[in-house]
């Protein structure tokens, strides 16, 4: 395998990006990615060849609470840490920031996704019917002192 950095995107990142969103197309508009970019929101993952294996993101909703938007890694990098280091490095630019406790979510029918998420401690907090189907939404605590729910809520 080869070496892999994890970093903050540039805009010079962009083609990588949109190649990742050609093979995982989850319909992001180039805009929404550049606009994440631009906030200090966006992570990709790097290889020692200068390709764009895979990136993860977060928004940050009611002024308070980050939450996952996306996470993508290309299919031959898959099963290679590279997800969990995007979403490591995600919980620990937050916690930087000051939050206490991040969101994410999947679709239902994302079984992979589903244990990716449960393997990395997010616990369940809900789900929405959404036009696509349902998706079920998680939290976890970043301070490790309490359960994410109630960190949620207090
Ligand atoms: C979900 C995703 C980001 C995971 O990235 P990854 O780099 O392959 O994940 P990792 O190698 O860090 O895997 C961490 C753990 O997740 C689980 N996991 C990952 N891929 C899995 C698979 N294909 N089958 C079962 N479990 C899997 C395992 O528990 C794994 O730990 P292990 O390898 O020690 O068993 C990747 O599969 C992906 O890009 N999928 C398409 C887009 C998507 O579904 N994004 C998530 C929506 S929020």
């Amino acid at each position: 395998m080869c070496t892999v950095n994890i970093r903050l995107a540039k805009s010079g990142d962009m083609s990588g990006i949109e190649t990742i969103n050609s093979v995982i197309d989850y319909n992001n508009p180039k805009e929404f990615m550049a606009e994440t970019i631009q906030a200090r929101r966006l992570f990709v993952a790097e290889t020692s060849d200068q390709a764009i294996a895979g990136y993860g993101m977060y928004q940050v909703i009611w002024g308070n609470t980050p939450v996952v938007s996306l996470l993508k890694v290309l299919p031959e990098y898959q099963r290679q840490g590279l997800g969990s280091r995007l979403l490591l490095a995600i919980e620990q630019h937050v916690r930087d920031r000051g939050f206490d406790v991040i969101l994410s979510s999947t679709e239902q029918i994302n079984e992979v996704s589903t244990k990716f998420h449960l393997k990395h401690k997010y616990e369940p907090i809900g789900s929405l019917q959404m036009p696509h189907g349902q998706e079920n939404y998680m939290s976890k605590d970043l301070t490790n002192t309490g359960s994410a729910i109630g960190t949620v809520l207090s």
